[in-house]
């Protein structure tokens, strides 16, 4: 006997990464940003008078929206704040997909995404990243919504702005491009937006930013796109506390371009020292990495370097069995992931 619906039912709900607590842990596991948040985001949060606690938030985020309006060069109306990205996904789902409205997007992809269309009870068509006419048939999927994760994770590759233009013309329904990694690629799907009514772009505030506590996320689109997504949300969506971070966070330019280089610059060394090691590693537009091993099977890497209190991600998932994601850390976290490996590899 369930109270629950079917789906809801049959569905396994979404993991997360591990959380594990104690000091002494290195945590590469769910792609938070290794640096901390702006110390401008600190002064706004001590700096929020009681009484902003004390009434409703802004329904719709306006100091939110005027900030990333500026920072985008995009109208505020443009802007739809989210309680962290996956609101956005979650909202998406819910406004444009059911029984009979199917949602399609290329896999592997964010785990999250599959979820999200059982509990929905809505179709999810998967199609192959490595398929050589993925753009075709993504087009002639028919799904209401098609989600392309760009950069994807877990593998980081990035599609280009052009192509990504031409599926949205072809298709009938909407394209969401989910851009939470976008702040650690060269070049990002903004402009289609302006020619495509039927784009919408999903920013996070939890990596690039380093935001992943606050819970901030943001959708931009064009604005009667942003009016029906508005209808779905919940009204007070985003709390009064995370507006003023958030805000603060996207202001601060000079802060978030340092961190951003610093760790692009630390992916480009751990991708290499990962490949001197013997691991297969596609280059990675995110602040993460995807790691094939080849010698030892990816499950026992990953349980070693847990037993060492290092933490990376491993998905039991078709594809993906023989690979961990690692993300970005600092340059001495990463020092000690590698010195790691190489002694797990080499007594192995
Ligand atoms: C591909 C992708 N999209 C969206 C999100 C949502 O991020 P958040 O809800 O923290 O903004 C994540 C988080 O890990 C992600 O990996």
């Amino acid at each position: 006997m369930t109270y629950f619906l079917d789906n809801v039912e049959r569905t396994a709900g979404y993991e997360p990464g591990f959380q594990p607590g104690g000091t002494d842990v290195i945590k590469l596991n769910t792609n938070e940003n290794p640096y901390p948040p702006s110390p401008k985001v600190l002064e706004a949060i001590r700096d929020l008078p009681a009484e902003r606690l004390r009434k409703y938030p802004q329904p719709l985020g306006d100091s939110f929206r005027t900030a990333a309006g500026e920072a985008l060069r995009v109208p505020s109306d443009w802007i739809l704040c989210t309680n962290g990205g996956d609101e956005l996904l979650s909202i998406c789902i819910r406004a444009f997909c059911d029984i009979h409205h199917p949602v399609a997007y290329p896999n592997p992809t964010y785990s999250l995404y599959p979820v999200l269309a059982r509990l929905q009870n809505c179709p999810a068509l998967e199609l192959s990243f490595d398929d050589p006419k993925l753009f075709d048939q993504l087009a002639e999927a028919g799904g209401a919504l098609t989600i392309v994760c760009n950069p994807n994770a877990p593998t980081g590759r990035l599609i280009k702005a052009d192509q990504l233009g031409a599926l949205s013309r072809r298709l009938k329904g909407v394209l969401l491009i989910d851009e939470a990694y976008v702040d650690f690629a060269e070049g990002s799907c903004l402009p289609l937006v302006k020619d495509c009514g039927n784009v919408i772009l999903l920013r996070s505030m939890s990596k690039g930013y380093s935001l992943a506590g606050i819970r901030f996320g943001f959708g931009i689109a064009q604005p009667q796109m942003i009016e029906g997504l508005l209808k779905v949300k919940d009204s007070y969506n985003v709390d009064a506390m995370a507006i003023e971070a958030a805000t603060a966070a996207i202001r601060d330019r000079d802060y978030h371009r340092v961190c951003v280089t610093k760790v692009k610059a630390e992916r480009t060394r751990l991708t290499a020292e990962l490949r001197k090691l013997g691991l297969e590693v596609a280059d990675s537009e995110s602040n993460f990495v995807l790691a094939r091993s080849l010698k030892v099977p990816a499950k026992d890497i990953y349980r070693s370097l847990a037993d060492r209190n290092i933490f990376v991600r491993y998905f039991a998932l078709p594809g993906l069995e023989d690979k961990m994601r690692i993300s970005i850390g600092t340059p001495e976290q990463d020092n000690r992931l590698l010195e790691s490996l190489r002694a797990i590899l080499t007594a192995k």
